[in-house]
């Protein structure tokens, strides 16, 4: 029997393409596994209406790890419109697996480092290192949402909030709601995430994402816990920052920012920005991890028009799977990975379009193999 069991999750769009692009990698790692694939996606929805079927989450109950290629969605109304004619109408509403499955299982920490690799042709600075801490299970992700806002909804916020005074008599059509829910749980794990990763790799700081001076229930507790979690981490130099402040800094100076740690949104946003600075979203990496199960996966989208082309950088991917190795203790692993992927990225002669070349996902996939 395997050592590990990994659930293979290519989801739809360029998923397919950047995870064979992996396998080729893995493959020549030996790692010791099973992989098992899961359905999960566009056209399980469409044809099944549930875009995260029961048999992927019963699968992922038993497996060490997954790796996750992207996943298309789309708005409720269009999503409804493109299933099958024998599922519409029924009312089912479409909700992003990729969320759902972050907080079925709890996967608390989205971790997405963000390294410029010496001789990318895309890095916005050379030497540029961050690593963003996402949390990932709460926040305006939690989907508390009313459109339309029943009308006792309306009603009781308008007796509650004064805030709310030039909403209360709308129509409950005219308006929408998603709420904001952070908890201080929530907020200090991921906190104590950020920091445990600061003290135990010698980062030079944690700053901590917020909004807090406007969104002040929310943010406001975040940024408290920040401040009772940095007590507990005396060793550990931090600093706090607005969420737009942050991404003006980040262009500016991303040298004197090391550890980023925020709230859901913001960390979505940040982690564009970040990856961006390193080469793109094809080099945007990521971890959704839990304390028993952990999902790896790029951190860019499903890409519609390149589907199935393998014209797509799997770098993302590729460095997703280094941090999986990590996760499951093959540290080894994870590093000859690691320096395979900046061998070839240095060499400049596999390059997909984005980096101005003509090299396809698969052509990626084996050069950074043949180099480890
Ligand atoms: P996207 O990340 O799929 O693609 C945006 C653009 O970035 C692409 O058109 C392409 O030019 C470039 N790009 C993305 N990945 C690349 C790669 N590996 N190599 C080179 N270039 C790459 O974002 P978009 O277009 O906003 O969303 C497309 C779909 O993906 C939507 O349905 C969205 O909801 C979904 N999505 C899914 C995510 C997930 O599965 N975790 C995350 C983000 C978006
Ligand atoms: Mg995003």
């Amino acid at each position: 029997m395997a050592k590990y069991k990994i659930a293979w999750l290519p989801g739809d769009g360029i998923g397919s393409d950047v995870l064979d692009a992996s396998r080729i990698v893995l493959e020549r790692l030996k790692l010791d596994a099973e992989y098992i694939p899961g359905d999960i996606g566009w056209e399980c929805w469409r044809t099944g209406g549930d875009a995260f079927p029961q048999r992927t989450i019963e699968l992922l109950k038993t497996v060490d790890a997954a790796l996750f290629g992207a996943i298309t969605s789309k708005p409720v109304k269009v999503a409804e419109a493109e299933l099958i004619p024998e599922l519409q109408g029924k009312g089912l509403v479409y909700r992003s697996p990729i969320v759902r499955m972050r907080q079925l299982f709890d996967l608390y920490i989205c971790q997405r480092p963000c390294k410029a690799y010496p001789g990318n042709p895309l890095n916005y600075k050379e030497g540029i290192d961050l690593v963003v801490f996402r949390e990932n299970t709460e926040d305006l992700y939690a989907g508390v949402e009313f459109r339309p806002v029943p009308t006792e909804l309306g009603a009781l916020l308008g007796n509650l909030s004064k805030p709310f005074a030039p909403f209360k008599d709308l129509p409950g059509e005219e308006y929408a709601i998603s709420c904001k829910v952070n908890t201080r749980h929530g907020s200090r794990r991921i906190l104590k995430a950020a920091f445990d990763f600061a003290r135990q790799n010698g980062r030079k700081r944690v700053t901590v994402v917020h909004k807090a001076n406007v969104v002040r229930a929310t943010d406001g507790l975040f940024l408290e816990t920040a401040q009772e979690v940095a007590r507990e981490y005396p060793d550990v130099t931090w600093d706090e920052a607005n969420i737009d402040a942050m991404c003006m800094w980040l262009l500016k100076n991303p040298f004197n920012y090391d550890v980023l740690v925020a709230p859901n949104l913001y960390g979505d946003i940040i982690s564009d920005l970040c990856a961006q600075m390193v080469g793109g979203l094809g080099f945007g990496c990521s971890g959704n991890i839990g304390d028993r199960l952990a999902v790896y996966e790029p951190s860019h989208g499903s890409a519609p028009k390149y589907a199935g082309m393998y014209k797509v950088n799997p770098i993302a991917t590729i460095l997703s799977v280094k941090m999986m190795l990590d996760w499951l203790g093959e540290k080894d692993k994870g590093v000859a990975l690691e320096k395979a992927v900046a061998e070839v990225i240095r060499e400049g002669k596999v390059r997909t379009y984005d980096m101005g070349g003509t090299s396809s996902t698969l052509e990626m996939g084996q050069a950074i193999a043949d180099r480890i």
